[in-house]
């Protein structure tokens, strides 16, 4: 029809919007966030910082950070309705069901949320009212995408809620909140709590992967940021996508122990065992993440000890990087290979993984939803079209008559 193409199967090599903010060349094993190699902003910068970077297009100056981060620490509070919210979850629901949930709860607390009202003001684009709301939300959504993941992971616990204590770092915040080490007056430890930092900068943006794509395909139709990142939160859920850093794990156990390692990499190339944590669609050299995690690791573990799951991940790294099948297939370790050994290490439960991911990663979508809100020409609503392979005009058959 109309000389429309179909693009490949998953968008294999499709553009659909210009954008500033991130740039990865998958040849070069190359990751920018607004120009800043990653590698850099790992060692020097904090994932507040780089958030506000990643969303606002340049590093802040003092004040400015200093204005950010008082009002997503201050937005970081959860009305106490919340609880009740939370409370209705099985003890046992998958906390990443559960922050999907609570992103689109979030929507209904807030009045500019109400889509018709969000589309009027929205679109105004670039006036002081709208930059001012916009600005409001991504400091509610940062701030409480802690919150949300803490309360998910207190449910799981069967412990009452924590209220965001102050004075703390944001990533320290949250692993108060977390208290995943059971001790009521829980302080973060500096190795750990930075650790964290570095993974969640890392994890902040990714340029047009599927769960950003999601949240700027929901946000088209101007409906509210909240909504918007409820759906990505559910792509990113995914094992294919975020879901892969707690596949690694599940990966690793089954294999069991090093010895076990050359059979599974026989079953890979069977294709009856799928190698996570391995494979990326941009990246065909190298997930230059994927050093920064493994480098990371070995901080985490003078901390708090090897976790037994190492010696088969770096067996398994070593054969599947010697292989044929995988270099031929341009295969290696993307992001999530090795950041699960370091949320095991910390003690983390395993169907937690997924909300490490993504917890970070609202900063990317946000800054990418805010591009779309700002960009020349105002919105335009995201729908692609398809090329019709099915049946043509036919008459209707009454059922007495079809066999
Ligand atoms: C993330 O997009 C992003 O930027 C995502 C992300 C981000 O920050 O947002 O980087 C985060 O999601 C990282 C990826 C995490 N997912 C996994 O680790 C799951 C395992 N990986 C694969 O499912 C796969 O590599 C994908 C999904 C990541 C990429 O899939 P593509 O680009 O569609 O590649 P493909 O499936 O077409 O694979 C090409 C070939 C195929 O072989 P042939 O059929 O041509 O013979 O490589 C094979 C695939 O079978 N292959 C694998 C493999 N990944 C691809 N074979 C074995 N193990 C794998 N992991």
């Amino acid at each position: 029809e109309k000389g429309l193409r179909v693009q490949d199967k998953g968008f294999l090599n499709t553009a659909v919007i210009r954008s500033g903010i991130t740039y990865i060349d998958g040849d070069a094993g190359v990751l920018r966030y607004r120009g800043y190699p990653i590698e850099q902003l790992a060692l020097k910068s904090s994932h507040l910082e780089t958030a506000y970077l990643l969303i606002y297009g340049s590093l802040p100056t003092n004040e400015q950070f200093k204005f950010f981060e008082s009002e997503v620490m201050r937005h970081s509070v959860m009305h106490a309705d919340a609880e009740g919210f939370f409370r209705s979850f099985r003890y046992d629901a998958h906390p990443m069901s559960m922050l999907t949930s609570a992103f689109a709860m979030l929507g209904s607390y807030y009045s500019e949320a109400n889509p018709s009202l969000q589309g009027q003001r929205l679109y105004t684009q670039g006036n002081a009212a709208s930059l001012a709301t916009m600005d409001r939300q991504i400091y509610r959504l940062i701030g409480k995408a802690t919150t949300l993941a803490a309360m998910a992971y207190r449910v799981r616990q069967g412990r009452n809620f924590v209220t965001p204590p102050t004075g703390l770092s944001y990533t320290g915040s949250f692993l108060y909140q977390m208290d995943h080490l059971s001790e009521e007056n829980y302080t973060p430890n500096p190795v750990l709590e930075k650790a964290l930092d570095v993974l969640f900068l890392i994890h902040a943006d990714h340029e047009l992967n599927a769960s950003c794509t999601t949240v700027l395909q929901t946000g088209s139709s101007l409906v509210d940021p909240y909504s918007a990142i409820a759906a990505g939160c559910a792509s990113l859920y995914g094992p294919l996508h975020g879901g892969a850093n707690e596949a690694v794990i599940r990966m690793l156990i089954s294999i069991g122990s090093p010895q076990n390692v050359p059979a599974f990499i026989e079953a890979v190339k069977r294709r009856e065992k799928t190698l996570s944590g391995f494979g990326h669609r941009v990246y065909k050299t190298s997930d230059p993440r994927s050093f920064i995690v493994r480098k990371t690791a070995d901080e985490v573990f003078k901390v708090t000890g090897k976790d037994e799951l190492l010696e088969t991940a770096m067996a398994l790294h070593d054969a599947a990087m010697k292989d044929e099948y995988f270099i031929k297939r341009k295969l290696a370790p993307n992001v999530d290979f090795w950041s699960g050994l370091i949320y095991r290490a910390m003690g983390f439960p395993l169907d937690f993984f997924p909300v490490l991911f993504a917890v970070p990663r609202v900063v990317g979508w946000l800054a990418h939803w805010r591009q779309m809100m700002l960009q020349e020409g105002g919105v335009k609503i995201w729908r692609p079209r398809q090329v019709y392979v099915g049946a043509g005009k036919r008459d209707y058959v009454p059922v007495e008559e079809r066999e």
